[in-house]
């Protein structure tokens, strides 16, 4: 099938190259050019583990076009997968859609045969109408047609993710465009993925239900993580044991810092204010927002307390600042409110992250980027591991840092506190 996704991001490109290696024509396409351009020379702009080799292969059998002409593109692709941003809206926390519609004032006006258009960004219910609204009313209807398929990948885990997940869901009434898509995903539904079609607000709502309900299960397991630190409890016996409930699940069910990344924390802000809009407050999100927006502040103060408050000067190491391992995303990450805290309190920041040194922090006076972890932590004097990469999970400490009597203040649990005790290593970590 010809397909062309508008907006070459972490969805449009993950699932243009593995739609291209299912044996689809892709084009990408972006309106950044340098990105564009860079994609044609094999230049990834994101870091997601295995998805050059998949570039490069499709890219070389010419399944995988790259392109910033969004008119030629759509008018040589039967099915057009809008995969542009739609972050949150400063004013009033609500979904920002204007790439949204500007994206479906393009495609009016480079419709001549039947198209079908599928949202792959997340949108807040109701948003497909509108996209159907704004195409009417220069094309005829039976010239297209709006479906929404939400994408469910998960940044560094990506490609994994589209080719095998747990289902696919169409939202459309329409029996033609269900049929095509069916066809398109054969090959993933064929290898055990559901698929589910139903109504297209439907399938709007059911995105932004599931990411409200993920980012709910961290909050749940970092309040009580809370808990456990004033009980000599240990969280992770919790995690364990709540999680072998097969009606609860153990996956995003691990203490830890807030959540972040480019997902949670907009989602739920937005299905909170489209909630709003048709005067339902969906309360349990609104605390669970309130509750991660109040978690850096929470573990900043435990930094605190394990530096006894004599915070100025000392030598903070990051281990890892992205909001999660295996991604170079920063979008939403604790780090970049954590960071400036520690040095206005007169902290000195040495971080290392293995995506590499980090626009936010290059203007900060007082942070500094180690291309090592061995540099990064060598004169610390505190060492908190924000990221779970495995990278950080076997560091001899005690042969690498100079410092006599630094601590570590592991936020993902990787490290066992006994084998910390048994060094003599003053440790960390979050509910134990
Ligand atoms: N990142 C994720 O893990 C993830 C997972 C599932 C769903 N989503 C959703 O998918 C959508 C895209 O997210 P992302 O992380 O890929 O965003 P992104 O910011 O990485 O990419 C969006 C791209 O769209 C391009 N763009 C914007 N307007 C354009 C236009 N008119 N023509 C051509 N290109 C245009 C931008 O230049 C950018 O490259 C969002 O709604 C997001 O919530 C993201």
């Amino acid at each position: 099938m010809k397909l062309c996704m508008i907006g070459t991001g972490y969805v449009g490109l993950v699932s243009g190259v593995c739609f291209s290696d299912l044996g689809n024509d892709v084009i990408c396409v972006d309106r950044d050019i340098q990105k564009i351009d860079g994609l044609k020379k094999g230049v990834i702009p994101i870091y997601e583990p295995g998805l050059d080799e998949l570039v490069l292969k499709n890219y070389k059998n010419k399944r995988l076009k790259f392109s910033t002409d969004l008119k030629n593109s759509i008018s040589k692709s039967d099915i057009i997968f809008i995969c542009v941003g739609t972050p949150t809206k400063k004013k009033d926390n609500s979904a920002d859609l204007s790439q949204i519609y500007n994206v479906a004032k393009e495609i009016r006006s480079s419709i001549s045969k039947f198209k079908i258009i599928i949202t792959k960004s997340t949108v807040p219910v109701t948003t497909g109408d509108e996209i159907e609204k704004i195409i009417s009313q220069k094309v005829s209807k039976k010239l297209f047609s709006v479906v929404s398929n939400p994408e469910f990948l998960r940044e560094g885990e990506a490609i994994r993710d589209f080719i095998y997940p747990d289902r696919v869901v169409i939202g459309t009434n329409d029996k033609k465009s269900n049929r095509i898509l069916k066809n398109l995903y054969s090959p993933l539904t064929s290898k055990g993925a559901k698929f589910v079609n139903t109504s297209r607000r439907a399938a709007e709502l059911i995105k932004y239900a599931s990411n409200a309900f993920l980012a709910t299960k961290i909050t749940f397991i970092n309040e009580l993580a809370n808990l456990c630190e004033k009980i000599d409890v240990n969280i992770e016996d919790i995690s364990i044991g709540m999680g072998l409930d097969k009606r609860i699940g153990g996956r995003f069910l691990r203490a830890g810092p807030a959540y972040g990344g480019s997902c949670f924390p907009k989602d739920t802000k937005a299905v909170v204010t489209t909630a709003d809009k048709f005067n339902t407050s969906l309360s349990v999100i609104k605390s669970v927002i309130k509750s991660n927006q109040n978690r850096s502040s929470l573990l900043l103060k435990r930094v605190f307390n394990i530096l006894k408050n004599k915070v100025k000067g000392k030598k903070i190491c990051f281990l890892g600042v992205t909001f999660k391992a295996n991604t170079d995303d920063m979008r939403d990450s604790s780090s970049l409110s954590m960071i400036p805290s520690l040095i206005k309190k007169g902290a000195k920041i040495n971080y290392f992250d293995p995506t590499g040194e980090k626009d936010e922090f290059k203007k900060i006076k007082n942070v500094k980027f180690s291309d090592s972890i061995n540099l990064a932590i060598k004169d610390s004097d505190l060492i908190i591991i924000h990221t779970e990469w495995n990278d950080f999970k076997s560091i001899n400490f005690k042969k690498e840092v100079n410092k006599k009597n630094f601590v570590i203040f592991d936020m993902r649990n990787i490290y066992s506190p006994t084998k910390m005790r048994n060094l003599k290593i003053k440790y960390f970590g979050i509910g134990r």
